[in-house]
C-alpha cells in the first residue's frame, strides 16, 4: 500500500501516525490560563531534543471537532510557562479524564481528582501523584498547520527537574519504580516492564 498524504483524508493520515510512531511517551502538560484557571492534559506527541541545556517538546494539534486550538496551547502562549508531568501506570485512569474536550474554564485538577502542588520556579502547579515533574519556560512554537488535526511544536527548556528520591541511583532512572506508560493507537496504552538489552558498537 503506498499513500500520498496529499491526496488522503488528514484523518486517514493520522491513524498512520499513531498507529506507526509506537509506543509514544506521554508529557502531561500543567499549565495556567491568562485567567489564572489551572489545566492539565496528556500529549504523546513528545520527546527530548537536547540536554545542554535540556530541551523538550511536544505538539498540541489543531482540534478535528471544531478547528479551534487547544487549551494547552493558548495557555503557553499567555503564559510562557509550563510543567511536564511524567505518567506512571499507577494513575493512568485520571490522566485519561485530563483528555476530555472541556471548556477552557474547568480544571483538570478538579475534575481527575489528581493533586495539585506548587512548583518552584514557574506559577503551573505539578501533579503530586507524578514521580517526575519538569518545571518548563517557554523556547519557541513552531506553528506546522492551522488546519484541523494540523499542530504547533511546543519547545520548552527544564529549569528544574524533580525526581523522586528512591527512583534515582547516579541519575538512573529505575523503570520498574517509575512505571511509565507508553500510548499505543486508538485507546490502547503498553506497559514497559517487557524490556531487553543490545550493547551498542564498541561500547
Ligand atoms: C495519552 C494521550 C495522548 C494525547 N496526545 C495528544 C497529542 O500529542 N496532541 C494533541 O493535540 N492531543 C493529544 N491528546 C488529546 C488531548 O489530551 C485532548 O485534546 C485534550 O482535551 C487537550 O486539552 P486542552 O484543550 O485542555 O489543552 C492525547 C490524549 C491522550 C489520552
Amino acid at each position: 500500500m503506498v499513500i500520498d498524504p496529499r491526496l488522503e483524508d488528514p484523518r486517514n493520515v493520522y491513524k498512520i501516525l499513531i498507529g506507526s510512531i509506537l509506543p509514544r511517551p506521554i508529557a502531561f502538560v500543567s499549565t495556567i490560563s491568562a485567567d489564572g484557571i489551572r489545566n492539565l492534559a496528556p500529549f504523546s506527541f513528545f520527546t527530548g531534543i537536547s540536554a545542554n541545556p535540556p530541551v523538550i517538546c511536544f505538539t498540541p494539534m489543531v482540534r478535528s471537532s471544531d478547528g479551534q486550538r487547544k487549551d494547552t496551547l493558548r495557555n503557553i502562549e499567555a503564559t510562557r510557562e509550563f510543567v511536564v508531568n511524567i505518567v506512571s501506570e499507577q494513575f493512568a485512569q485520571q490522566m485519561n479524564i485530563c483528555a476530555g474536550e472541556y471548556p477552557p474554564d474547568v480544571d483538570e485538577f478538579e475534575k481527575s481528582g489528581l493533586t495539585p502542588i506548587p512548583s518552584d520556579l514557574v506559577k503551573p502547579p505539578r501533579v503530586a501523584e507524578s514521580r517526575i515533574h519538569y518545571e518548563c519556560s517557554l523556547l519557541q512554537i513552531v506553528e506546522v498547520s492551522k488546519e484541523p488535526l494540523g499542530g504547533s511544536l511546543v519547545l520548552g527548556e527544564v529549569l528544574r527537574f524533580h525526581l523522586a528520591d528512591d527512583l534515582v541511583d547516579d541519575f538512573r532512572i529505575d523503570p520498574d519504580k517509575l512505571r511509565p506508560i507508553g500510548r499505543m493507537g486508538g485507546a490502547e496504552y503498553a506497559r514497559t516492564g517487557d524490556r531487553f538489552s543490545l550493547l551498542r558498537p564498541g561500547k
